[in-house]
């Protein structure tokens, strides 16, 4: 029998696949059935800081009326209440998720400043998650911002929400950092147990017809697998916390991957989204196939041995493997 746990956070998981935060965690009935088809644990929808602040405010409901009485930073905000049930309505799912399944329950926090996160993120703890996950979502617009003090702001609101609860608290990071692999350094260095790898952002298009603005979200592909393999085999000799990918894990050996890169554990949600949420038994078989077919018992046998600390050649991973790929593709250009 293949052993699939892992160790992800402290929290011992029958397997490495989470599902990760999206509309489908927001329904006791979908976790149930997650685990039922093997989950190892669940992330639910992010709660958003500005909801938060909202609340905090005493405006549970952002309206057309009340909209033009909030701060500038809020009014963007469109009515989130049916999403994830608002700021009170979040402590109350989470209560009823561990109520409702035995397998991990990790609560998600979107933002980028303090505030309430650190209060909140109490409250958090006191519903009952197993964990939090804190993603970090700030776009450096504005050219006075310094990349020094955006990964300031980072890791301030990471100890900052650390030092308030004493569940496992794991960062999910978008890849735009300068210098990646120094800012993954100093969020080790905080004590944070997890880095999620990445955060996707969904970008704005351009409605012709209309010419406005509008929001976007499409759902990932494989290809995008490929920059958290990278990232995962880089960092996973550089950090102590436990690594976790997400973005473009659609099938059981891009588990494999992602685990002989580093990671302890994979996060999914685009693949639920187009097959289902039975699907995550087709993506466990074929994970257990794999590993029985390469004679592998486990799933800790496998973990980190393709890190770019393990691997013959380190500078695959690194820039000066990209005139290998250009030279691969000599003779194949059309005439
Ligand atoms: C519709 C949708 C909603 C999402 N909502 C959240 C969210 O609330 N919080 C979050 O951290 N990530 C959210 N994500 C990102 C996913 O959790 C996941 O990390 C990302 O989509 C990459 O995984 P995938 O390639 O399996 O989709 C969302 C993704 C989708 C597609």
């Amino acid at each position: 029998m293949t052993d699939l746990s892992t160790k992800y956070l402290g929290l011992l998981l029958k397997n490495p696949l989470i599902v990760s935060a999206s509309p489908l965690t927001a329904y006791i009935d979908n976790l149930q059935r997650m685990e039922v088809a093997g989950a190892a644990a669940v992330v639910l929808p992010s709660l958003f800081e500005e909801q938060i602040e909202l609340q905090g405010m005493g405006v549970d409901k952002v309206t057309p009326l009340n909209q033009q009485t909030l701060p500038d930073a809020l009014q963007h905000l469109p009515e989130m209440k049916g999403y994830n049930r608002g700021a009170n309505g979040y402590l109350a799912h989470i209560y009823q998720a561990k109520k409702a399944v035995s397998i991990p329950v990790i609560a998600s926090l979107n933002g980028y400043y303090s505030g309430g996160w650190v209060q909140y993120s109490r409250l958090i703890e006191a519903a009952g998650a197993d964990a939090l996950e804190l993603n970090i979502y700030y776009l450096a617009t504005r050219p006075n911002i310094s990349s020094q003090e955006v990964e300031e702001m980072y890791l301030h609101l990471v100890r900052d929400v650390k030092t308030a609860v004493t569940i496992p608290v794991a960062v999910k990071l978008s890849p735009y950092f300068s210098a990646f692999a120094n800012m993954a350094t100093q969020l080790d260095a905080t004590g944070v147990d997890g880095l999620v790898l990445f955060n996707r952002f969904y970008q704005p298009d351009i409605d012709l017809e209309t010419r406005e603005v509008v929001p976007s979200l499409d759902l990932s592909s494989r290809g995008e697998l490929r920059l958290r393999l990278r990232w995962a085999a880089i960092l996973a000799s550089l950090v102590k916390a436990d690594l976790a990918v997400t973005g473009g894990v659609e099938q059981g050996t891009d588990i494999v991957k992602s685990l002989m890169a580093g990671a302890k554990a994979t996060a999914v949600a685009s693949v639920l989204l187009k097959h289902g949420i039975e699907h995550i038994k087709h993506i466990l078989a074929e994970l257990t196939q794999w590993l029985e077919d390469h004679g592998e018992k486990s799933v800790s046998a496998i973990q980190g041995t393709m890190n770019q600390q393990r691997v013959a050649d380190p500078a695959a991973f690194e820039r000066a493997n990209y005139m290998n790929v250009l030279k691969s593709l000599e003779g194949e250009s059309p005439d």
